[in-house]
């Protein structure tokens, strides 16, 4: 509904701040490759709880997890209006994807993929499972934020004290480690319940709204 209008001005990283926002400056979100498994077989439930399935009787099998937080700009504002989309292996290390591991071993309970558009308040919320590593790949979350004139932003979430991090080909590709911390974070249990984890994720994008 918005007509406001984004300007990128710095990709991958990079700490290209205009002059304007210099003071305010954050570090940039790290760009991440939205890798091959991006979903090609979409279900028609796609919500922000992907523990549970339209029409499935069976929630999705591992270990609950809230995964939350803010889309901002570099100045730190929070992004209305944006898509942020989410997707990830199921318990058993399948994707929801032609090409993502065996379909006979996917989780029908699991959604694989969501979407959430955040409000004013710039804010993301899912229900998902704690990724599990795959083959070639520690624990990891990919998620996407579309805003209305600037390409789509892919990026990946981990799992901070996952000893796989430590030799992720993808993760450790950020060679500066203040840069590679920012998509690491604790995913710690929820305040009273020992089957719940909470996360929480923010992505600062390189971008500055223009009226
Ligand atoms: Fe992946």
């Amino acid at each position: 509904m918005s007509s406001r209008r984004h300007l990128l001005f710095a990709a991958g990283g990079a700490l290209l701040v205009s002059p304007a926002l210099a003071l305010a400056e954050r570090l940039l979100t790290p760009r991440q490759t939205l890798g091959p498994f991006y979903p090609d077989q979409l279900l028609l439930d796609r919500d922000n709880d992907l523990v549970r399935v339209d029409g499935q009787a069976a929630e999705a099998r591992g270990i609950r997890v809230q995964l939350h937080g803010s889309i901002l700009d570099a100045g730190g504002r929070p992004l209305a209006g944006a898509l942020v989309e989410i997707w990830q292996v199921d318990a058993n290390g399948i994707y929801l994807h032609s090409r993502g591991g065996d379909r006979q071993r996917l989780d029908p309970g699991f959604q694989g993929y969501g979407r959430f558009t955040t409000a004013a308040d710039g804010r993301y919320r899912f229900r998902t499972i704690r990724p599990v590593p795959y083959p070639g790949r520690t624990p990891h979350i990919h998620l996407a934020v579309t805003l209305p004139g600037i390409p789509r932003f892919a990026t990946q979430c981990y799992v901070h004290g996952e000893l796989l991090n430590q030799r992720d080909g993808l993760l450790n590709a950020i060679r500066d480690p203040r840069l590679r911390e920012l998509l690491v974070v604790p995913f710690v249990p929820v305040s009273g319940q020992s089957d719940e984890q909470i996360a929480r994720f923010d992505v600062v994008l390189g971008i500055t709204p223009s009226f």
